[in-house]
């Protein structure tokens, strides 16, 4: 069998609803520059990928605009109306060229502050497992469930002690992976990460403990602080 390749698929299709900005919180700009660039070079400059599928929005007027678009390493396909579509859209594009044992990471447009060590322990505890798993952290606060009242009223204390931050990268066996994207969107299953879809399908990815500070800028509080992670990295 030929050494497995390594894909980075990276899903940039949403349109940042949370953020209240006037555009996609992937193009707001951390010291001068788009958070979509910020992601996709410390990504691809940290590991040895065979190349990179960026979904992106049919409307996006902000790519062109990007360092990425100039980029040879990178490619980009058309995303979906959720983040499992979009991703399933690059994983279909990139069949010419991927085989099923393929490595593929999913790595989120929202979190540039990856650390290059994370990618690296989840490549090195992944590479010889059949499946695959994620970065993910501990649950550090206590955790309540809330009621439905308004405001909120704490029910109870939920157990934290096996419970993780689900992060990104993901990292699946390419054929895996799509099998799993498309028996769980045909099912109708929320799928909110590849993970999801996974366990979905029957299989058990492994958690790789990454940083608690590989944030996902969502909240407009996010993004001074990703502009402080960056500095400290
Ligand atoms: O909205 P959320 O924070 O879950 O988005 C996570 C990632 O998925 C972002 O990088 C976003 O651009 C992407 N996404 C996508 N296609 C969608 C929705 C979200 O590529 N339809």
């Amino acid at each position: 069998m030929t050494n497995p390749r390594f894909w980075l698929i990276v899903p940039a299709a949403g349109i940042g609803q949370r953020m209240q900005a006037e555009c996609p919180k992937q193009y707001l700009r951390i010291d001068r520059r788009y958070i979509l660039d910020i992601t996709l070079s410390r990504t691809l400059d940290s590991a040895p990928f065979d190349g990179c599928m960026v979904a992106l929005h049919p409307d996006d007027c902000w790519w062109p605009d990007t360092e990425a678009s100039g980029d040879s390493r990178i490619q980009t396909c058309r995303g979906g109306s959720e983040r499992a579509d979009s991703v399933l859209s690059a994983l279909r594009a990139l069949t010419p060229h991927a085989g099923a044992d393929d490595w593929v990471l999913v790595h989120d447009a929202a979190r540039p502050c990856l650390h290059r060590d994370d990618l690296t322990r989840l490549i090195t505890s992944l590479q010889n497992h059949d499946v695959g798993g994620l970065l993910a952290s501990p649950v550090a606060d206590t955790l309540k469930r809330g009621s439905n009242a308004t405001p909120p009223e704490a029910l109870e204390t939920v157990d934290r002690s096996s419970l993780w931050r689900a992060l990104t990268p993901q990292m699946f066996r390419y054929a895996k992976l799509v099998n799993a994207l498309e028996q769980a969107l045909e099912n109708g299953q929320p799928v909110t990460d590849e993970s999801s879809a996974m366990e979905f399908s029957g299989n058990m990815p492994v958690l790789v403990e990454g940083r608690p500070d590989n944030i996902k800028v969502t909240v407009p509080a996010d993004l001074a602080l990703a502009g402080f992670i960056l500095s400290q990295l």
